[in-house]
C-alpha cells in the first residue's frame, strides 16, 4: 500500500473510532449545571508526579461537553462549526471533526490545520479581517465551504483570484450589526467601533458588488458579536431580531440568503467550573430557535469556541517560593503569563485552587496572597488578594477553566518552555517530576 492510501485509511479509521466513542459517550451526556468534580484525590496524586507547568485535559468532560452541544444542535436544527482559534490541540480537533461539526477558522494555517485534523474542506469556513493573498489562494485551492468576507475590497480580491484560477468561490458576508454583547470591550466585536464585518452604510454597494462579481457564489450572511456572553437569552434574542431585519433586507434586494451564521460567544462560568461544567447550550440554542426567522431551505449556523473547550482544561502549576512583601504575601508560581496571557491581557479571572493543601489533614485558616508568575513583568499576576489555605513551596496549584484562548496564545517570552498538554487518559505518558536534590 502506498503512503497516500495508508494515510487515507488511517483517516477513515480515526473517523470511525471517534464516531464510535461519540455513540458510547452519548449515553452519558451531562445535563446543564451538573456538578462535575474534575480534580479528585486520585487525580491529584497522579498529577503531583508530573513536571509542571502543564495543561491538564479532562477528556471525559471534553467529550461530554461536545456531545451535549451536538445533541442540542440537532434538537434545534442548528449546524455547528467549532471556532478553532479557541484551542488547536489535535486530539480535540480530531474528536470534534469526527462527530461531524465543521470548523470556523481565522487564518490560512488554521484552515490547513483543521483540514489535517479531519475536517473536510467543504465544512471549513474562513473568517478574519485580513486574509493575505497566499492564505486566500490556499483556501481556494482546498475548496473550502465559504470565505466569510469582512470588507468590500476582500470580495473583489477573492473574485479576481477565483477568475484567474478559473474557479468559483463560495462567499458569505460578515455583517457588523452594531449590537452590544455586554461583555469585555476586548472581546466585543459587533459594534460599529470594532473593525469586524461590513456595516449598514455599505449595504447597497455590497449588494451591487455581490450581484456583479461572477466568480463568487453568494451563500449567506455571517455575524459574530462577541465572546464570553453571559446574558445569553437577552443578547442572542436581540442578535436574532437584528439578523432577521438584515436578512430580509438582502432578500428584498434580490440576494438569496441560504446560510445564516450567528457566530459564537456563549460564556462559561469562570467562578464555578465544577458547578457549571457544561455551559448553557440549551438556553443559547433555544433562544436562537425561538427568535430566528428561517425558511425550510435555510440553514442556521453557530460557531462555539470557548464553550466547547474552556472548562475541560486546567493549567497545573507549582509554588516555587512564598515571599512576604512589605504589605502582602506573594505566592510565586512556575506558570506565568507566557503560558496563559488572559489575566495580563484582559484582566481575566481564573479560579485558583491549592490542590496540595486540599489534601492535608491539617487545614489552617485562609490567608490572602497575591498569586504571581515568574515572568519579568509586573502584569504577570494570576490573582491579587486571593484567599487560600496556608501554602508552601512545592504545593500543586490549579488554574481553572483554561481550555479556551490559553495554550493557543502561549509564547516563549523570557525563553520559557511551552507548557505541554497532558491528557487524563494518558497520564503515564506525561513527563515526570525530576528531583534535582538527589
Ligand atoms: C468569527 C468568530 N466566530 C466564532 C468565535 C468563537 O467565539 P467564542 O469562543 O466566544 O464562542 C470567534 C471568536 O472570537 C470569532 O471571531
Amino acid at each position: 500500500m502506498d503512503s497516500h492510501s495508508k494515510l487515507r485509511n488511517y483517516g477513515i479509521f480515526r473517523y470511525f473510532c471517534n464516531r464510535f466513542s461519540y455513540i458510547l459517550e452519548k449515553r452519558t451526556t451531562l445535563n446543564r449545571n451538573t456538578v462535575y468534580k474534575m480534580l479528585d484525590i486520585n487525580t491529584i496524586e497522579k498529577l503531583d508526579r508530573i513536571a509542571t507547568p502543564f495543561y491538564y485535559y479532562d477528556m471525559d468532560l471534553f467529550r461530554k461537553t461536545v456531545n451535549t452541544a451536538a445533541e442540542l444542535a440537532s434538537k434545534y436544527r442548528l449546524k455547528v462549526h467549532y471556532a478553532v482559534k479557541a484551542n488547536v490541540e489535535r486530539r480535540l480537533l480530531e474528536y470534534i471533526s469526527g462527530i461531524g461539526f465543521g470548523a470556523d477558522c481565522v487564518s490560512g494555517n488554521e484552515v490547513l490545520h483543521a483540514h489535517d485534523c479531519g475536517f473536510p474542506a467543504e465544512k471549513i469556513v474562513y473568517a478574519g479581517v485580513g486574509k493575505s493573498d497566499k492564505e486566500i489562494y490556499n483556501a481556494l485551492k482546498l475548496g473550502i465551504e465559504a470565505f466569510n468576507c469582512e470588507s468590500l475590497q476582500e470580495i473583489f480580491v477573492i473574485n479576481e483570484m477565483a477568475h484567474i484560477h478559473k474557479m468559483k468561490a463560495n462567499v458569505s458576508v460578515r455583517i457588523n450589526p452594531d449590537i452590544d454583547a455586554h461583555t469585555h470591550k476586548y472581546v466585543t466585536t459587533g459594534l460599529y467601533e470594532n473593525k469586524f464585518g461590513i456595516s449598514q452604510h455599505e449595504f447597497d454597494k455590497l449588494i451591487d458588488i455581490l450581484q456583479k462579481c461572477e466568480h463568487i457564489n453568494f451563500i449567506g450572511l455571517h455575524f459574530h458579536i462577541g465572546s464570553q456572553i453571559t446574558r445569553v437569552d437577552e443578547v442572542f434574542a436581540l442578535e436574532c431580531k437584528r439578523v432577521n431585519e438584515i436578512v430580509a433586507y438582502f432578500e428584498r434586494n434580490g440576494l438569496k440568503v441560504q446560510n445564516i451564521n450567528l457566530g459564537g460567544g456563549l460564556g462559561v462560568d469562570y467562578d464555578d467550573p465544577d458547578g457549571s461544567a457544561i455551559p448553557e447550550f440549551e438556553t443559547w440554542f433555544r433562544t436562537i430557535a425561538e427568535n430566528i426567522e428561517r425558511r425550510e431551505d435555510q440553514t442556521v449556523h453557530v460557531e462555539p469556541g470557548r464553550s466547547l473547550v474552556a472548562q475541560c482544561a486546567t493549567l497545573i502549576s507549582r509554588v516555587l517560593f512564598v515571599k512576604s512583601g512589605e504589605t502582602k504575601n506573594f505566592l510565586i508560581m512556575d506558570a506565568g503569563m507566557n503560558d496563559l496571557i488572559r489575566p495580563a491581557l484582559y484582566g481575566a479571572y481564573h479560579k485558583i485552587e491549592n490542590l496540595s493543601a486540599s489534601q492535608r489533614t491539617f487545614y489552617p485558616t485562609h490567608q490572602a496572597y497575591d498569586i504571581v508568575g515568574p515572568v519579568c513583568e509586573s502584569s504577570d499576576v494570576w490573582g491579587a488578594g486571593r484567599l487560600l489555605p496556608l501554602s508552601v513551596r512545592g504545593d500543586l496549584m490549579a488554574i481553572r477553566s483554561t481550555g479556551a484562548y490559553g495554550q493557543v496564545m502561549a509564547s516563549r517570552y523570557n525563553m520559557k518552555d511551552l507548557a505541554p498538554s497532558v491528557f487524563s487518559d494518558a497520564l503515564d505518558e506525561a513527563p515526570q517530576v525530576v528531583d534535582y536534590f538527589e
